[in-house]
């Protein structure tokens, strides 16, 4: 067992999903932004999804090919069993960084992953595995802390980014066509600033 996956693996046995500081009681962003730039068609693939009811919001939205991907399967347990009347779901329990995927995806979202490589090897790793899991058309959206957001994510540093650091770091193919900011209020009531990239795969 890798320290990423036990450092996971723990933070979920022992924290209330609703109870983590990126807790968020609904998605909003990351849903406006795909119901903006993929149709309810689109299959999405959620890299670290966690806990997050994003796959509940788009499966109301009409999407039906989804992917919720976690280093941690306890990570994914609370959505396994909120959503196991929905057979089409599909759940990895994959460190990113390893990924060989078999397929390609329409979109890639990742909310508070990437920012957690801090080593250039492994950002690498994970861009070749966004490479193999889009195509030209996909979209990318990307969420990290920004620059003026914490050091620190569940113990872990992190690498912070706005939306143009981050397509850069990226790199071509993909190209920067949206970008948001949020103030996420933590369930314990403090702000943390996120940035999100929406990149596209030309
Ligand atoms: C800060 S949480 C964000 C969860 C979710 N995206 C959300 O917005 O609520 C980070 C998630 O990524 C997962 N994670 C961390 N490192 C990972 C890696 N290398 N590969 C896959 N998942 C990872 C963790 O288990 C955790 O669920």
């Amino acid at each position: 067992v890798s320290a990423t996956e036990s450092h996971w693996q723990g933070v979920y046995a022992t924290r209330r999903a609703d109870e983590v500081s990126w807790h968020q009681p609904a998605p909003t962003i990351s849903l406006e932004l795909i119901a903006r730039y993929a149709p309810p068609q689109a299959s999405v693939i959620d890299v670290g999804a966690g806990a997050s009811t994003l796959a509940d919001g788009l499966l109301a939205a009409g999407h039906a090919d989804l992917t919720l991907l976690d280093v941690s399967e306890n990570a994914l347990a609370a959505g396994k069993a909120r959503l196991a009347a929905h057979a089409g779901i599909i759940w990895l329990v994959q460190d990113i960084t390893a990924f060989k995927p078999a397929r390609a995806w329409d979109v890639w979202h990742d909310r508070a992953v990437f920012h957690f490589l801090t080593s250039f090897d492994d950002q690498s790793r994970y861009i070749a595995a966004l490479t193999v899991a889009t195509h030209p058309g996909s979209v990318a959206i990307i969420a990290t802390f920004a620059p003026d957001g914490p050091e620190k994510c569940s113990g872990l540093p992190v690498q912070r980014y706005d939306a143009q650091s981050l397509a850069a770091r990226i790199g071509a193919p993909f190209c920067l066509i949206d970008q948001r900011r949020e103030d996420h209020i933590t369930p314990a009531g403090s702000v943390q600033k996120f940035s999100y990239a929406v990149l596209k795969r030309t």
